[in-house]
């Protein structure tokens, strides 16, 4: 017989591939046996059952070859939302969170029209349906496994002023204007020693990597993006911490007034923002 105790004190077992080996016991535990984390603490002497306890060794074995706790447990919280996530979505990050700040502070009036450029699990789109359910917000995404995943999150979570779009970039938005566009493409470059790391290893490659120097899905986006824009319309992309005075340099050179650049809370440049068409 196994009580939840005896399973959460194999969080050490973890530590050599994790940083937060105890959250990671814990939230396998909550997905096997469907409580959140209180019961944990309040229930400690519950029994799990035997068919549990099979589940959380097997997820537990996961987690110990570097899979990604998200990727276990099916699920990552973003915003205020819970998503659904699997091996063929990035993995929301908090950093992105600063980005739908941004976005809604934005001024582009209560019945805007918004463009997510690669949706992955639908994050950046559904945040900000939660936030402004007067917007409509179009989310393209070229990964139809994806694509899937951010349809079905927009359904379970009855965000409806969501239209998810499958297509290459601006591909399938021809002769479409925008007021606002909103990216997190990929940024890092082939080769960057990062993509080897905890977690980051098991995503999928194509929603990372993106040319030699990272910068090819962001050149495109950035000279593009005039061209799906109203007057006075704004870009807002997300980039890597040490890519901010580039792209800067790209939204200036492409035209684009107002360019700014975003910390996170690490003190990282993380978001930039220009006005397109502008007077
Ligand atoms: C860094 S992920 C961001 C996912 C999501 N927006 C987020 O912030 O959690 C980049 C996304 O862009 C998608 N993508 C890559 N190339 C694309 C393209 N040419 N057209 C549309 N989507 C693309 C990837 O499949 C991936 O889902």
């Amino acid at each position: 017989m196994s009580l939840i105790l005896d399973l959460l004190r194999r969080a050490p077992e973890l530590e050599k591939i994790s940083d937060s080996p105890v959250l990671d016991t814990q939230r396998i535990i909550c997905s096997i046996i469907n409580r959140d984390t209180s019961y944990l603490y309040t229930w400690p002497q519950s029994e799990i059952t035997l068919n549990e306890l099979k589940n959380f060794e097997a997820l537990f074995a996961r987690r110990l070859m570097g899979e990604p706790i998200a990727y276990l447990t099916g699920e990552q919280g973003f915003w205020s939302l819970i998503l659904r996530v699997n091996s063929h979505t990035l993995i929301p990050r908090p950093e992105t969170e600063l980005l739908v700040e941004i976005a809604l502070n934005v001024n582009v009036g209560p019945h805007a029209s918004v463009l997510d450029l690669g949706t992955g699990s639908g994050s950046i789109a559904l945040a900000l349906a939660s936030e402004r359910s007067n917007w409509d917000i179009t989310a393209v995404e070229k990964n139809i496994k994806a694509l899937e995943i951010a349809k079905s999150n927009g359904v379970r979570l009855s965000l409806e002023n969501v239209d998810f779009i499958s297509g290459d970039w601006f591909s399938p938005l021809i002769s479409r204007r925008f007021d606002l566009i909103v990216s997190n493409p990929p940024y890092m470059a082939i080769g960057d020693e990062n993509l080897d790391g905890d977690g980051v290893r098991s995503e999928p490659k194509e929603a990372l990597v993106s040319g030699v120097d990272g910068l090819d899905s962001l050149r495109y986006i950035i000279s593009q993006s005039p061209n799906f824009l109203h007057h006075d319309g704004w870009l807002i992309v997300e980039h890597g911490c040490d890519q901010g005075a580039e792209v800067r340099q790209l939204f200036l050179s492409e035209g684009y007034v107002e360019v700014l650049t975003y910390s996170d809370l690490n003190h990282q440049e993380r978001i930039t923002l220009g006005c397109a068409n502008c007077s």
